[in-house]
C-alpha cells in the first residue's frame, strides 16, 4: 500500500512507519521539517503544515492516510475532507482520553466521552486534550464512514517514548534498592507498546477493519505491584517497592512528573479499560520483558538523561535521589 502518514517523525508515528516498512508498504511523510528530520531517511517526505498548507501533496494519491499529529477539530476535518477522495482508507490516532469520566472500570468504546464547553476552542492543555479528540473523532467518522478506523490508545511506551513517564520507572527499578512506589500495591496499570500498537494499525489497514478501537495492554490485568516485581524479574537490580498511599502522596504534593502514570482513586478507570474489542479484532501484545529492555537499552543510549540529550530535550521524569531519601525517610515513620 501507499501510505501517507501525516506526522511519522518524533514517537507513535515512528513505530507506525516502521511497521509499514516491515510489512512492504511505502509510507510518504508529511510534516513540517522540524521534528525527526534525521528519521526514516530512505522515506519520501513532502515538507508542509497541515494548518493551511495541504496544498504541498498536490494532487497525489494514497492506498491509505494515517493521521497521528492531528488535535484539533478544523485541522482533522481539512485533512479529511481534502483527502477523501485521494486514498481508500482514514486511520485516525485518538486516545483513551475521550472518556467523558475517568473514574469508572471497564469502559469500552461505547462508554460516554467528553463534551467541550467551548467547542471551537484551540487551546490543547489536559483540559481540553480529551473533548478535542472527540470532535477529531467525529469529523473522521463523518467524512470517511465505514472506511475510517479510529484508535484510542492508553498510555503509549517503548523506544523513543519522549515523555518519559514509562521509561523513568524502568531506570527507576534497574537502578535498584528502595523506592517510593505509589499505592495502593493492587491498583490497577495499563500501557501499550508502540510497535504492538503499530502492528495493530497496520494491520488493521490491510485487513480494512473499520470502527473505534481502545487499544492497551497488557493482555490480562496488571496491578503497580505485578509491573515493578516484571520488572525487578527483568533487570535483578534488588530493587524494593517503598508503598505510599494517596493520602502521603498529595500531602507531599508529588505530581505527574513525579510519579508518572499514577492516577489518584477517582481517575482509576484510565488504567482498567475494556480491550476485547481490539483482542478480538487481533491486537497482539508482546513479552512485557522485551518492552522493558529494548526501551531501557534505548533510553541509556537516546532517552532524556543519555549523553545525546539536548538544551531542548524534557527534563527527566522521577524523583532525584535527594527528594527520594526524604520521601522514603517521611513513608517509613
Ligand atoms: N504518548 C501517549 O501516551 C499517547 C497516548 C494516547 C494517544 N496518543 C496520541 O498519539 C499521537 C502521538 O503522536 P507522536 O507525537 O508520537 O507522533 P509522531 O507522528 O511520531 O510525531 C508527530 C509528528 O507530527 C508532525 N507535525 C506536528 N505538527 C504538524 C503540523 N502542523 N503540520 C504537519 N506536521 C506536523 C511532526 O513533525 P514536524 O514537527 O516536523 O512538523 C511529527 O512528524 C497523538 O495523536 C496523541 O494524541 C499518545
Amino acid at each position: 500500500m501507499d501510505i501517507l502518514f501525516l506526522g511519522g517523525t518524533r514517537f507513535v508515528g515512528r513505530h507506525l512507519v516502521t511497521a509499514a516498512l516491515e510489512r512492504g508498504h511505502r509510507p510518504t511523510l508529511f510534516h513540517r521539517g522540524r521534528t525527526g528530520v534525521e528519521v526514516h531517511p530512505e522515506v519520501e517526505r513532502i515538507l508542509g503544515d497541515r494548518d493551511g498548507g495541504l496544498d504541498a501533496l498536490g494532487g497525489r494519491e494514497f492506498d491509505a492516510v494515517v493521521d497521528v499529529s492531528g488535535y484539533l477539530p478544523r485541522l482533522v476535518r481539512d485533512s479529511a475532507t481534502r483527502l477523501r477522495g485521494a486514498a481508500e482508507r482514514y486511520l485516525f490516532i485518538s486516545s483513551m482520553s475521550v472518556l467523558a469520566d475517568p473514574g469508572p472500570p471497564g469502559q469500552d468504546e461505547d462508554s460516554p466521552l467528553a463534551v467541550l464547553d467551548d467547542p471551537k476552542v484551540e487551546r490543547i492543555d489536559v483540559a481540553t486534550y480529551g473533548g478535542l479528540k472527540v470532535l477529531c473523532e467525529e469529523a473522521v467518522s463523518e467524512i470517511w464512514g465505514g472506511s475510517s478506523l479510529i484508535l484510542r490508545p492508553g498510555y503509549i511506551v517503548g523506544p523513543d517514548d519522549h515523555t518519559d513517564r514509562f521509561t523513568a520507572w524502568l531506570r527507576r527499578v534497574a537502578a535498584g534498592g528502595d523506592f517510593i512506589a505509589p499505592g495502593p500495591p493492587e491498583g490497577p496499570i495499563q500501557w501499550i507498546d508502540a510497535r504492538d500498537l503499530a502492528g495493530f494499525a497496520i494491520d488493521g489497514l490491510e485487513r480494512q477493519l473499520g470502527g473505534v478501537f481502545t487499544v492497551t495492554g497488557p493482555a490480562e490485568r496488571s496491578t503497580w505491584s505485578c509491573l515493578f516485581a516484571e520488572m525487578e524479574r527483568t533487570f535483578g537490580a534488588g530493587s524494593r517497592p517503598c508503598w505510599v498511599d494517596p493520602a502521603f502522596i498529595a500531602a507531599h504534593s508529588l505530581g505527574g512528573r513525579d510519579l508518572p502514570l499514577w492516577h489518584p482513586p477517582d481517575r482509576l478507570g484510565l488504567h482498567r479499560l475494556s480491550i476485547d474489542r481490539a483482542i478480538g479484532a487481533g491486537l497482539v501484545h508482546r513479552p512485557e520483558e522485551e518492552t522493558f529492555r529494548d526501551t531501557l537499552a534505548w533510553d541509556r543510549r537516546h532517552g532524556v538523561i543519555a549523553e545525546s540529550r539536548t538544551p531542548d530535550s524534557p527534563a527527566p521524569c522521577g524523583l532525584g535521589p535527594d527528594r527520594e531519601r526524604e520521601l522514603l525517610t517521611a513513608a517509613r515513620t
